[in-house]
């Protein structure tokens, strides 16, 4: 099959969140904070914390095994994993490795992690669907796992009351029919604001020392105002520049899904784009913010709960660490079964 012919869909999705919930409530007698300015600030109401033997190449394999289900699919089919993750199980091999064996997919293909924090979803979909429409692979795994709690710090009160953990899973199929499917992306870095979220230590600038993890540099830290500014027009000029790219305009997008980081993130942007915020599914309020798992959770969720229907434009948009962002524009593609 030439390139120039094939098209690549989301074929399933599937999710995987640890049971345990952490209510605003529980955090408030954790740190100074209260319910009222959790739910007022951000949007939320509860996370899920992973336990000590639920690491995201677990829950990705959860999230995985349901979108195959789903898909009507098994592990033989898959010809490609990519994993998105800034929480990787342990620095090396990839969490896609460890996934790989839990799963028992092959072992004649391509398994490799995405680092591009709370965008990670959205770069991975645009390099599997890359690869894939060079015809090589018909079926990918493309997968957002993350155990933010492990590198949350939990005495710091402006950001351990965002985070969560969690997994979604979508199954990309490729197809000649070229009007379904991903119909353009757009991805983009801005390394020089790398330290408006970051975590300094544990890699091989500052490996961990008995110091170092005294000095608290093995947690995520952030600057949430500057990164809100960021945030807010990133993702606005993103899904602009992708419609555009795209020839399509905003009054023809069924959904969009954000990145789930804060409600009132999803407010302003949806305000710049003159996009009534009922298009923009939200599930903020039970995850928090899960950085590369935010997206297929909220995507799953909207098609679990029939609000995206075959035949539906749909605008996938992040922004994260690094700085990072994307945006997704598809037609969403139900085949027959
Ligand atoms: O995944 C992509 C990356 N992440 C994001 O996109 C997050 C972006 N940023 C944000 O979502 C918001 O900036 C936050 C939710 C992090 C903070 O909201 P804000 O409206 O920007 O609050 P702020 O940082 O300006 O803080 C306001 C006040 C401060 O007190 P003072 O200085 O006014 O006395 C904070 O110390 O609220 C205080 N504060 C808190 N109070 C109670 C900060 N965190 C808390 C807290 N509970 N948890």
């Amino acid at each position: 099959m030439s390139s120039a012919e094939l098209s690549v869909f989301i074929q399933a999705l599937g999710v995987h969140t640890p049971e345990r919930k952490l209510t605003n409530a529980e955090l408030s007698s954790m740190v100074e904070t209260s319910d009222e300015w959790i739910k007022t600030r951000s949007g939320i109401s509860e996370r899920r914390i992973a336990g000590p033997d639920e690491n995201p190449s677990d829950m990705g394999a959860q999230a995985a095994a349901q979108a195959l289900k789903r898909a009507g699919l098994t592990t033989a089919d898959i010809d490609l994993l990519i994993v998105a993750t800034m929480t990787p199980d342990v620095p090396f091999p990839s969490t896609a490795c460890l996934l790989q064996a839990k799963l028992g997919l092959r072992r004649d293909i391509p398994c490799f992690d995405v680092s591009a924090a709370c965008s990670g979803f959205v770069y991975a979909l645009q390099v599997a669907t890359d690869m894939m429409r060079s015809g090589s692979y018909r079926h990918a795994l493309v997968i957002g796992a993350e155990k933010l709690s492990s590198v949350v710090d939990w005495s710091d009160r402006t950001t351990c009351v965002l985070f969560g953990d969690g997994a979604g899973a979508a199954v990309l199929t490729t197809t000649t029919d070229k009007h379904v499917g991903i119909l353009g992306n757009l991805l983009g870095a801005d390394g020089n604001n790398s330290e408006l979220l970051h975590c300094v230590g544990g890699g091989s600038a500052a490996p961990a020392t008995p110091e170092s993890i005294k000095a608290g540099q093995h947690h995520l830290r952030m600057n949430g105002k500057e990164v809100f500014r960021h945030a807010v027009r990133v993702m606005t000029e993103s899904c602009e520049r992708v419609l555009a790219k795209c020839g399509m305009k905003s009054e023809q997008v069924a959904w969009f899904i954000p990145h789930q980081a804060n409600i009132r993130i999803l407010e302003a942007v949806a305000s710049q784009l003159n996009v009534g915020l009922d298009r923009f599914p939200s599930n903020l309020d039970r995850y928090g913010n899960t950085s590369a798992a935010s997206i297929p959770l909220a995507l799953e969720e909207a098609w679990r709960e029939g609000k995206i229907k075959h035949g539906d434009l749909v605008l996938i948009v992040a922004f994260g660490a690094g700085l990072t962002w994307g945006a997704t524009l598809l037609r969403w593609h139900e085949p027959p079964r």
